[in-house]
C-alpha cells in the first residue's frame, strides 16, 4: 500500500506547528497539510516537533513556503499561467488558494507511491483533485519528469513558475544539473525558485552541529542528504544550464523579510537557501529574487 514520504509529512507538520505554537502574525497559514498527513493525536509529542528545539526549523519551512507563494502570486499577476511544483509532497496550494490556483494550471510532480497516497487522501477527505491540478507521478532520478509533464498538459511554449523546495538535497548533483537544464529551456519569462543546502563548512559552529544532527536523522530515516552547494556553485550551475538570470536569496534575507519585526524572536534555521533563476526576457518582469509583499 502506498505511503507518504516521511520528509514531506514532517514539513507539513512543521507548517501546522507554526500556527499552533507561534503567536500571530503567522508567516504562512497551512493546516490542510496536517489534515492530509493525518498523524493522529500525539503528533506534537514527536521528537522533531518539540516546540523549543524545532523552532528554527518550522520557521524555515514557513519562510520557504511563503517565499514561493509570494512569487507565484506575483508571477500570476504578470500573466504567467502555469505552476509546476517539483517534489510537491503535501503541498496544499491547489486546495488552500482556489482563488489563485483556479486561474493557473498547477502540476504537482512527485514520486509515484507517495503521490498515489496523496491522491487517495484527497479523495478520502472529500477534497478530490480540482480541475486546475494535475498530479504527475515520476521519479526524477530514473525517469523523464519533463516528458510526463508534457503528457499531463504542460504547454512548453508558455511561461511557468517552477518551485522546488526541500528536494535538491535528496538528488544527485547530476540529477539537479539535468533538472536545471530542462527548466532553463522553459519559455521566456519562466522562473524557478529552488532551495539548496549549504555545505556544512559554510555554517557557523552552532548551525553546523544542528546541520549534522539533521543530516544523520535524514540518513537514519532512509532519506539521506546527497547534495549541497555553495551559493557560487549553484549560481554557476544555473548560468551553465542556460538561465538568463540567477540570484541567490540567503537565509538572512528571508529572516529580514518575514521575521524581522517579530516580538518572539523567531528566526529561521541556517543552511537552506534559495536559487531564483529566470529564462529569456519579457517586458515588465519583476526582480525575481524580491517578490512583492503578499496580501
Ligand atoms: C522534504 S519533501 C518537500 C515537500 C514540499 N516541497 C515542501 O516543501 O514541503 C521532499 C519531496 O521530494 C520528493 N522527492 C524526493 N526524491 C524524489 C525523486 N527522486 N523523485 C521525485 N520526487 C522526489 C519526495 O517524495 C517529497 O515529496
Amino acid at each position: 500500500m502506498a505511503a507518504p514520504d516521511s520528509t514531506a509529512v514532517r514539513t507539513a507538520l512543521w507548517r501546522a506547528l507554526h500556527l499552533a505554537v507561534d503567536p500571530p502574525p503567522h508567516v504562512f497559514a497551512d493546516e490542510l497539510g496536517l489534515r492530509l498527513a493525518g498523524p493522529g493525536e500525539g503528533w506534537r509529542d514527536r521528537d522533531d516537533m518539540d516546540p523549543a528545539t524545532a523552532g528554527r526549523y518550522r520557521a524555515g519551512m514557513v519562510a520557504r513556503a511563503r517565499f514561493v507563494e509570494d512569487l507565484v502570486t506575483e508571477q500570476a499577476a504578470r500573466g504567467v499561467g502555469q505552476y509546476v511544483i517539483l517534489g510537491a509532497g503535501l503541498d496544499t496550494f491547489a486546495q488552500r488558494r482556489p482563488d489563485l490556483a483556479s486561474r493557473l494550471r498547477v502540476f504537482e510532480v512527485d514520486q509515484p507511491g507517495p503521490q498515489a497516497w496523496k491522491r487517495a487522501r484527497l479523495e478520502e477527505l472529500g477534497l478530490g483533485v480540482p480541475d486546475w491540478l494535475r498530479l504527475v507521478p515520476v521519479d526524477f532520478e530514473t525517469a523523464s519528469w519533463w516528458d510526463r509533464l508534457a503528457a499531463a498538459g504542460f504547454a512548453p511554449d508558455e511561461p511557468a513558475v517552477v518551485a522546488s523546495t526541500g528536494v535538491s538535497m535528496y538528488l544527485t548533483k547530476e540529477a539537479n544539473a539535468a533538472t536545471l537544464r530542462r527548466i532553463a529551456g522553459f519559455a521566456p519569462g519562466s522562473t524557478l525558485a529552488m532551495t539548496f543546502l549549504l555545505p556544512a563548512g559554510l555554517l557557523d559552529d552552532a548551525e553546523r552541529d544542528r546541520h549534522r544532527a539533521t543530516a544523520s536523522r535524514a540518513k537514519a530515516a532512509g532519506t539521506p542528504f546527497v547534495s549541497s552547494f555553495s551559493p557560487a556553485e549553484v549560481l554557476a550551475m544555473a548560468r551553465d544550464a542556460g538561465f538568463r538570470d540567477a540570484v541567490h536569496v540567503s537565509g538572512a534575507e528571508l529572516d529580514e523579510r518575514y521575521f524581522a519585526d517579530r516580538a518572539d524572536g523567531l528566526r529561521i534555521v541556517r543552511g537552506e537557501e534559495f536559487l531564483v533563476a529566470t529564462t529569456g526576457a519579457t517586458a515588465g518582469a519583476a526582480d525575481p529574487g524580491r517578490p512583492a509583499a503578499s496580501p
